[in-house]
């Protein structure tokens, strides 16, 4: 029998941004989606289901593949149900206020899986719902993507311990903001590499620096994308232009374009000679002529060479979006 870690001290407990919860609590929930991998390949959770007769619900106003289906693979696995309301579905801030919305699901559904655009709506939620409420991304934070990113980076490199991420691209987005505070609590090097104009903001950073000095490691901002990736174990990029900001396109292509990811860009980490270095994008990514906007303008954040590459771990770091949310929702909700 696989031995899970299920007591992280966050039973009754939301999950809005990774720096609420401790170093420890989030390198912990690293190690139960581990678990809970190895469990599954095994098939135990079909004897013991840990969420039987809870009732789950997926509230999203903005577009999901992987966190949608993540979400309900996991609670499902587990026994529980899931009810998805999507944009529309709801009257969620349009007939009726947020806080309504929340007290009502509150009443209903022991835990929440919010995906929306202000933070704000996800801490009201949070506050008055009652039940926890999990981030599956705001416009500011996505801290289920970058566990799943910490235990893609484990299972490859055995260890979290030393190593160096850089971000290439929109560098004040959600998953670079999240990514700056995880990796920093979790004591890895991390560069954000990003044009001046997209810096994180100085809040961002205040974070993830005062985690990184508690953990011996650094956090930087670079501008020059061959100075960033130096020596880098993972090169991590993500869409230019996030979701809700699609008025900003042009002005990121002509932004971006220096930072796009391509092989000559995995040559200057100095890493692949040796295999020291992978590839990760939390997904969607324009790497191919497959949607009408690449067959336009060709790949945007990342070339097909690099995204099909063997040190292209992208599709790992997918499918351990399920075992990482699975973790919270069982450090959560799961029975003494
Ligand atoms: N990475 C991620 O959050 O993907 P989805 O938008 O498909 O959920
Ligand atoms: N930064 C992207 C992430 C998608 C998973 C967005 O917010 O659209």
């Amino acid at each position: 029998m696989v031995k899970l870690n299920l007591d992280l001290g966050l039973r009754g407990r939301s999950l809005l941004a990774l720096a609420e919860i401790s170093d420890a609590q989030m390198l912990g929930l690293v190690d139960l989606a581990i678990q809970l991998k190895a469990r599954k390949k095994a098939q135990e959770h079909l004897d013991n289901p840990l969420l039987r007769g809870k009732n789950l619900c997926l509230v999203f106003e903005k577009s999901s593949t992987r966190t949608r289906c993540a979400g309900t693979v996991a609670a499902r696995d587990e026994g529980a149900s899931v009810e998805y309301l999507g944009r529309g579905d709801i009257h969620l801030g349009k007939k009726e206020s947020v806080e309504d919305t929340a007290r009502v699901l509150g009443r209903m559904f022991d835990g929440i899986l919010f995906r929306g655009f202000a933070h704000a709506t996800a801490e009201t939620l949070a506050r008055e719902a009652r039940v926890p409420v999990w981030n599956g991304l705001t416009d500011t934070w996505h801290p289920t993507q970058i566990l799943a990113d910490l235990q893609t980076m484990k299972e490859h490199f055995g260890t979290l311990e030393d190593l160096k991420v850089v971000f290439v691209g929109d560098g004040r987005n959600n998953v670079c903001n999240s990514l700056l505070v995880g990796c920093a609590k979790a004591g890895i090097d991390v560069v954000d590499c990003c044009p001046p104009a997209l810096s994180p903001a100085p809040e961002v950073l205040a974070v993830a620096r005062e985690a990184a000095e508690r953990n011996g490691s650094r956090v930087e901002v670079v501008h020059d994308p061959g100075e960033a990736v130096a020596e880098a174990n993972v090169v991590y990029t993500d869409v230019w232009v996030s979701m809700g900001e699609e008025s900003r396109f042009d002005e990121r292509l002509h932004l971006l374009e220096p930072y796009r990811v391509d092989m000559a860009l995995m040559r200057r980490t100095g890493q692949l000679a040796h295999d020291g270095v992978i590839f990760l994008h939390c997904l969607p990514a324009f790497h191919n002529t497959e949607t009408e906007l690449t067959r336009r303008l060709g790949p945007l954040e990342v070339t097909d060479d690099v995204f099909e590459a063997p040190f292209s771990k992208v599709f790992d770091e997918a499918e351990n979006r399920m075992h990482t949310i699975k973790a919270i929702l069982l450090a959560s909700l799961a029975a003494p």
